[in-house]
């Protein structure tokens, strides 16, 4: 599995951990890392904090890591500035204008990758001078776009559209999804569902076993008019539904959620008011791992599955 995405992040194994508001803590992105991928610390707000996060992953691991920042927070560019100032190798970059940053970061040392969900939207990244573009498809856990592009059909079409390498999103869990993004032209997988469900994530038990009982059908998309987030069905997801069919605006929505409510899910494990952010592929998880298995299950199922295929193909 050497692919230019491992050249240039400088990894082993082209997997990719990604970036998890509150639950990509530093002990999961080092040992990802020191599993052979790339493991990724989310940002938050607090660039005193970020500081402090990237510093205990490097007492972890001696292998490269990176830090994902939502282009829309604010405070983007201090957090930024604090990545490039602990000498993270690379900076994954989302939800915002790929142009805004990347030569600044660029030039001051990390490589950029840049999370996609639309071919336009990619070769935007590619204009950016970006090093490589994650596409995440609609499985995927956490913040959607708004066009229910699938992962299914969204690499094959980023892959024709641009030359840099494509990471593949969404949906992925296991060894049978890597060969299908592989297949579809992907040269590296992100996977975000699938690393919530580690040992080593800080996510609550609550949460997880929420995971663990989710059917194939288990997730929905809330917000779509003001901000399509995948999660768990609960009773809030049933409650948002109910209100976006009763036509209530998005501000009053919003107002009546008020902040905090996926943290109240991930980290304090409120299944029934909370928002319990998470992707489609769930419903296939039914165990908690380390993040070392994660690997050694899908690297060990690689070969098998290859001769598998290409007797099917063949046949
Ligand atoms: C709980 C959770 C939180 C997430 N938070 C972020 C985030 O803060 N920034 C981001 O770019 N992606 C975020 N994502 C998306 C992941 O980085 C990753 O691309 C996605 O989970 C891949 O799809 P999968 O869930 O099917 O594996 C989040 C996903 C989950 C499950």
């Amino acid at each position: 599995m050497k692919t230019r995405v491992c050249e240039i992040l400088g990894i082993a194994v082209p997997i990719i951990q990604g970036g998890m508001v509150y639950v990509s803590n530093p002990e999961l992105a080092a040992a990802v890392s020191n599993a052979g991928g790339l493991g990724q610390l989310y940002s938050g707000k607090d660039p005193d904090i970020l500081r402090e996060r990237i510093q205990q992953v490097r007492q972890l691991t001696t292998k490269p890591f990176g830090v994902n920042v939502p282009l829309l927070l604010q405070e983007a560019k201090d957090l930024i500035d604090v990545a490039i100032e602990e000498k993270v190798s690379v900076i994954f970059t989302s939800a915002g204008n790929p142009a805004k940053f990347t030569e600044y970061i660029k030039e001051r040392g990390p490589r950029v990758c840049h999370v996609i969900p639309s071919v336009r939207l990619a070769q935007k990244a590619e204009g950016s001078g970006v090093d490589l573009i994650v596409a995440e498809g609609w499985e995927a856990g956490g913040h959607n776009a708004y066009d229910d592009v699938t992962t299914m059909t969204l690499i094959p079409q980023v892959t024709d559209a641009v030359q840099l390498p494509v990471v593949a999103a969404g949906g992925i869990a296991d060894a049978r999804g890597v060969v299908a993004a592989f297949a579809l032209g992907a040269e590296g997988v992100q996977m975000g569902t699938r690393f919530v469900m580690t040992q080593e994530c800080i996510a609550h038990q609550a949460y997880k076993e929420a995971i663990i009982g989710a059917p194939d059908t288990g997730t929905v998309i809330t917000g779509r008019a003001f901000g399509p987030t995948r999660i768990l069905k609960n009773k809030l997801a049933e409650t948002i539904i109910n209100w976006e069919r009763q036509g209530m605006s998005s501000e009053a929505i919003l107002e009546k959620l008020g902040p905090g409510r996926s943290k109240k899910a991930l980290l304090n494990g409120d299944m029934e008011e909370g928002s319990p952010m998470i992707g489609q592929i769930a419903g296939m998880i039914d165990d908690v791992v380390s993040v070392q298995e994660v690997f050694d299950r899908i690297t060990s199922q690689l070969e098998p599955l290859l001769q598998k295929l290409q007797q099917k193909l063949s046949g």
